[in-house]
C-alpha cells in the first residue's frame, strides 16, 4: 500500500504543472485537504486520507469537486497497478460541488462528470425518503463525511467499476462507464468501442515487466491516441527500457511514444520477411522506422539503428510488443518551429 502511494505521489508530481490546481491560495488548499484528511481519517478511509496529504491534486484539480472515497479493504485487496488506481481514483471524482442535499435534487438516471477521461457515473437510484442515493449501483454509505467550501467528500463500500483482474483484461479501459442520456456520454462510448486495441493492458504489462517510464508516457497521452486513432484495429509496440523526455504530457513526449507505435501489428517474423531498408509508418505520421537486418541472422533486426532485444516479448489478437535496447531518437520535424 506505501509503496502505491509513494509511487501515486511521484507521478502526480511529474504531471502537475505549477499553479495547476486552481485554489483560492497555497495555504487554503494545504489547509483544505488537510482538513479533508482528517474528516476521512475519522471515518475509516485511511487510504483516501493519506492520498489526501500526499497527493491532494488528483481530487483537487478542478475548482469544486465531489470525491466517492472508497472503503480501505477494497482498495488494499486490489491488485491495480498504481498508474490505473489513479484512473479509478478519478473515476470517483466529479467536478461539481454536490453534497447530499444537492445529490438528492438530482433526478434518477442523471449522470455527472468525473475527472477521468470524461467518463461519466450515473446516479442509478434515489430514495427521497430513506434520504439514500446508488451510483453505478453501488450505495453511498457514508454521506457528507467531510463538506468544504468547494468540496463535498462522501464514502462508498465498493469501487464504481469492476477491479477484478478478469474484467481488466476485457478492454483499454477499466472503467466500465454507464450508459447515459447525454450526447458527450454516447459520443465517448462509440469512440472506445472503435477502438479495438487493449490499451489498459498494454500498459499493464509494460509497466509489471520494467518497462515503466514507457507505461507512463504510453499512458499519459494516450487521450490523444484514441482520439485520433478512432478505427485503430492493431498495433505494434516497440518498448524501449526508458525514455529521455518523461516530463509531463509535453508535445515532444507525444511525439516520442507515438514514434515507438506501429497502426498494424506485425511479429517478428513478419518484420523480417519485409524487404531490408522498408520504412514503415507510425502513429507520428511524419516519422518512420526502417526495419533493416543485421550481416549476421543470429544478430537479429535493427530497427532505426537499435537491436531489437525482444522480439514478441507480449502479444495478441491485435497488438504485438517488441522490446528494444534503446528509445529511437525524435528528430525534430522539417515544418517544426524550434
Ligand atoms: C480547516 O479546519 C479549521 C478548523 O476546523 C478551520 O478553521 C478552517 O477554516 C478549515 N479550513 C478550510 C480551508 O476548510
Ligand atoms: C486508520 O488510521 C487510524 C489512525 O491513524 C487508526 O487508528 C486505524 O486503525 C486505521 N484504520 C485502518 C483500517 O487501518
Ligand atoms: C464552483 O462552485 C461555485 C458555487 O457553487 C460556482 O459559483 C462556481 O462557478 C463553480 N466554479 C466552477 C469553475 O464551476
Ligand atoms: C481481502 O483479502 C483478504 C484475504 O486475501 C480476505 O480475507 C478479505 O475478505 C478481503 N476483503 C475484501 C473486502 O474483499
Ligand atoms: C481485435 O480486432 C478485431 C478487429 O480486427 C476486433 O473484432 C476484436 O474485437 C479486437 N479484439 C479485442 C480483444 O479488442
Amino acid at each position: 500500500m506505501s509503496v502505491v502511494l509513494a509511487f501515486i505521489a511521484i507521478s502526480t508530481s511529474l504531471h502537475s504543472k505549477p499553479g495547476d490546481p486552481i485554489s483560492p491560495g497555497k495555504v487554503a488548499f494545504h489547509e483544505l485537504s488537510l482538513n479533508a484528511s482528517k474528516a476521512l481519517r475519522r471515518a475509516g478511509f485511511n487510504f483516501t486520507a493519506t492520498l489526501f496529504q500526499v497527493s491532494p491534486e488528483i481530487f483537487l484539480s478542478s475548482p469544486n469537486s465531489t470525491i466517492f472515497a472508497i472503503q480501505d479493504q477494497v482498495i488494499s485487496n486490489s491488485s491495480l497497478p498504481p498508474w490505473l488506481l489513479k484512473d479509478l481514483l478519478q473515476y470517483h471524482t466529479c467536478p461539481l460541488n454536490l453534497p447530499m442535499d444537492e445529490l438528492l435534487k438530482k433526478p434518477q438516471g442523471s449522470c455527472l462528470p468525473t475527472l477521468h477521461r470524461k467518463k461519466n457515473i450515473a446516479i442509478t437510484k434515489i430514495d427521497l425518503e430513506e434520504k439514500s442515493i446508488e451510483i453505478n449501483h453501488v450505495v453511498v454509505s457514508h454521506p457528507n463525511v467531510f463538506l468544504g467550501k468547494t468540496i463535498s467528500v462522501h464514502g462508498v463500500l465498493e469501487p464504481f467499476s469492476s477491479l477484478d483482474p478478469q474484467d481488466v483484461h476485457q478492454g483499454w479501459n477499466i472503467i466500465q462507464a454507464p450508459i447515459c442520456d447525454s450526447t458527450s456520454v454516447l459520443v465517448s462510448d462509440v469512440l472506445e468501442s472503435k477502438n479495438m486495441v487493449e490499451w489498459s493492458w498494454i500498459v499493464r504489462l509494460l509497466s509489471s515487466n520494467g518497462f515503466i517510464p514507457f507505461a507512463i508516457g504510453l499512458n499519459s497521452v494516450l487521450d490523444g491516441i484514441l482520439e485520433d486513432y478512432r478505427g485503430l484495429e492493431s498495433v505494434t509496440i516497440f518498448a524501449p527500457p526508458s525514455l529521455s523526455s518523461l516530463t509531463s504530457a509535453s508535445p515532444l513526449l507525444k511525439r516520442t511514444v507515438r514514434f515507438h507505435i506501429l497502426p498494424q501489428r506485425l511479429t517478428y517474423q513478419e518484420l523480417a520477411a519485409l524487404p531490408s531498408g522498408m520504412l514503415l509508418t507510425t502513429l507520428s505520421p511524419d516519422l518512420h522506422v526502417e526495419v533493416r537486418g543485421t550481416a549476421s541472422f543470429e544478430q537479429g533486426l535493427v530497427v532505426n539503428g537499435v537491436k531489437i532485444a525482444a522480439p514478441d516479448m507480449f502479444s495478441s489478437k491485435n497488438f504485438t510488443i517488441h522490446g528494444i535496447s534503446r528509445a529511437f531518437e525524435v528528430v525534430q520535424a522539417p515544418d517544426t518551429p524550434v
